[in-house]
């Protein structure tokens, strides 16, 4: 069995430890491996293993979700675990626990190739998926219209590839506009 194998079976065996998966974290990151495949195929010269693992591990520990507590932090740390019993070389696990740290853009920014792929290919997946309707429908339109904002705002990462979403962003942008002004009428 390989790296990659284990990794994924890690991450299955988490998520089905919690019984349940309600942010869809399972297809999330089928998102964001198929994201990172296309980034690879557009001439940008990355270390591929580095970039999956680091896609398999970066939600590793969702749940349950402790709101005082920064994911990343425990993430990374998890990671780390995880990849020192795998026999890898310790670059590898320090490479993927950067990404996995930084990849919400926020207190830790990316700072290599892998960090800003993996960090631009989790940003560009949720226009792919249902997250910002669910977020909008638990009465949270503006966090939702707010997380847009910063998904798009990560894709500056590579500005060749961002416009391929804009489109995309563009709808979202009014669809949760429609919605917002749908719940602020219905609430008159
Ligand atoms: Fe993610």
């Amino acid at each position: 069995m390989d790296i990659i194998q284990n990794t994924k079976e890690f991450f299955d065996e988490r998520v089905a430890n919690y019984w349940k998966d309600p942010f869809g974290l399972k297809e999330h990151v089928i998102l964001v491996e198929n994201q990172i495949k296309k980034v690879l195929q557009k001439n940008i010269w990355a270390n591929e293993l580095v970039c999956i693992l680091s896609c398999r591990l970066h939600d590793i520990w969702h749940y349950p979700v402790l709101e005082w507590e920064d994911h990343a932090i425990i993430w990374e740390k998890i990671s780390r675990e995880f990849l020192s019993k795998q026999w890898l070389d310790d670059n590898i696990i320090n490479q993927v626990a950067h990404c996995v740290r930084s990849h919400r853009c926020k207190d830790v920014i990316p700072e290599t190739l892998e960090a800003k792929i993996l960090a631009f290919c989790d940003s560009a997946s949720h226009m792919q998926d249902s997250m910002y309707i669910e977020i909008a429908k638990d009465w949270r339109i503006d966090y939702a219209m707010g997380k847009l904002q910063r998904d798009y705002r990560d894709l500056d990462m590579f500005p060749e590839l961002k416009k391929d979403y804009e489109n995309l962003y563009l709808a979202w942008k009014k669809l949760l506009e429609e919605y917002k002004d749908f719940l602020d009428k219905k609430s008159d």
